[in-house]
C-alpha cells in the first residue's frame, strides 16, 4: 500500500489531483453536505509531540468522510513510555486501523513504522523532517488565494523567511514550489537557521532563481506570498539556545507589509505562532488585514486531508455520489 511520508514521492500531477479533490471535498468542510464513504473504516492517529492543527484537522477529516479515528496521544499514553518499539506498535496498530497518521519528534521515525505495516501511513511532521500534508494544504492555499488575485504560481515572487533551518513544514513546501514553472524564491533567516543548501541546490536546479539573505530590511515590493515560521527553539542544540533571541528585524508585522511589500500579497504561516513578548513571530497587528491568509490556511487542512485519505484509500471518485445535504 501506498504512504504519505515525504513529499518527494508526489510528481506535478500528484498535486494537481490533490488539489482537485479538495476542491470537491469543499462543500463537506464547509458543513453543506455529509458523506459516510469511509463508514466503517478505522484512523490510528498517533502523535508523540505536541500539536492542535495537524491532529484534530486529520481526526476532524476522517470523521468528515464517516469513519471514526482512535488515537493515543504523547509518550505517556502508549507503551512506548514502557520501551516499545515502534516497529512493534506499528504490527500492532496496523491489527486496529485501515490508515495512520503520526507525529514524532524523530526525523525518519514516520518512515521506520511505515516500513513495518501494509496500513497506509501519512508523516504528521518527523521532528525537522518534513509535513507533506501542511506543504500540501499550503499549496492548496496558495492556489485558492492566487486565483482570487488573478495570480498564478508561474513567475511569482515567494518570501519564505524564520526558521527556514529546522522549519520541516517550509522542507516540505520549498520542494512542493519547485515542480512548478520557474519562480523566484527569496529566503530570509537569521544566521545559523538557513534553508539547508541541498534544497536551495534542488530548487535551483529546477530552474528556479534562489536569493538568501539574512534580512527584511529589503525592497519587497513585487512579493506575493510572504510564509514566515515560527522559531524552532525546542529543537536547538543548547548551545544555540545560549542567549539566543530574534531580533524584531526579523518579524513580519502591518509596517513591514505597508513599507516593504505591497496591498496584494498574502501572508502565511503554518502555525503556531509563538505570542510570548520576546517570540517576535508574525505580528497580531495584522490580524484584520485581508492580506493574513493564516486562518483561511488553517480551514484548508479539512479538505486537503480528506483529500489524502479519500485518495489513499482510493474512495475519491465515490464521495461526490454520496454526498447529501445536512440533516442537521
Ligand atoms: N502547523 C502545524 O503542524 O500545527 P500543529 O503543530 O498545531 O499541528
Amino acid at each position: 500500500s501506498s504512504h504519505l511520508l515525504s513529499v518527494d514521492s508526489l510528481s506535478r500531477d500528484d498535486v494537481d489531483h490533490l488539489i482537485r479533490v479538495a476542491s470537491r471535498m469543499e462543500p463537506i468542510a464547509q458543513r453543506r453536505k455529509v458523506t459516510r464513504v469511509l463508514e466503517g473504516a478505522v484512523l490510528g492517529n498517533l502523535f508523540f509531540e505536541a500539536s492542535t492543527r495537524t491532529r484534530v484537522s486529520f481526526h476532524a477529516a476522517f470523521c468528515r468522510l464517516g469513519g471514526s479515528v482512535c488515537d493515543t496521544t504523547g509518550f505517556t499514553f502508549s507503551s512506548m513510555a514502557k520501551g516499545e518499539s515502534l516497529y512493534d506498535t506499528s504490527r500492532v496498530m496496523s491489527g486496529y486501523c485501515d490508515a495512520i497518521v503520526m507525529r514524532h519528534p524523530d526525523q525518519g521515525s514516520v518512515a521506520e513504522f511505515a516500513e513495518a505495516t501494509n496500513v497506509p501511513v501519512i508523516n504528521g511532521g518527523d521532528g525537522p523532517g518534513e509535513h507533506p500534508s501542511q506543504a500540501l494544504l499550503d499549496i492548496y492555499t496558495i492556489d485558492k488565494e492566487f486565483a482570487l488575485r488573478g495570480k498564478s504560481l508561474a513567475g511569482a515572487h515567494i518570501l519564505l523567511t524564520g526558521d527556514l533551518k529546522y522549519g520541516r513544514t517550509v522542507h516540505s513546501l520549498i520542494k512542493l514550489l519547485s515542480l512548478y514553472e520557474p519562480m523566484r524564491i527569496s529566503l530570509v533567516s537569521p544566521p545559523g537557521l538557513e534553508m539547508p543548501q541541498h534544497l536551495i541546490e534542488l530548487v535551483a536546479s529546477r530552474g528556479h532563481r534562489v536569493e538568501t539573505r539574512e534580512s527584511l530590511a529589503a525592497d519587497y515590493s513585487d512579493v506575493d506570498m510572504v510564509y514566515t515560521t515560527r522559531i524552532q527553539k525546542e529543537r536547538f542544540t543548547a548551545e544555540m539556545s545560549e542567549g539566543f533571541s530574534l531580533s524584531r528585524d526579523y518579524t513580519v508585522d502591518k509596517a513591514f507589509m505597508d513599507q516593504r511589500v505591497n496591498d496584494h500579497a498574502i501572508v502565511m504561516h503554518p502555525l503556531p505562532r509563538d505570542s510570548r513578548p520576546d517570540a517576535n513571530d508574525l505580528d497580531v497587528d495584522l490580524n484584520a488585514d485581508p492580506r493574513l491568509a493564516i486562518f483561511r490556511q488553517t480551514d484548508n487542512g479539512i479538505p486537503m486531508r480528506m483529500a489524502i485519505f479519500a485518495t489513499l484509500l482510493q474512495v475519491e471518485d465515490l464521495v461526490e455520489r454520496d454526498m447529501r445535504d445536512v440533516p442537521w
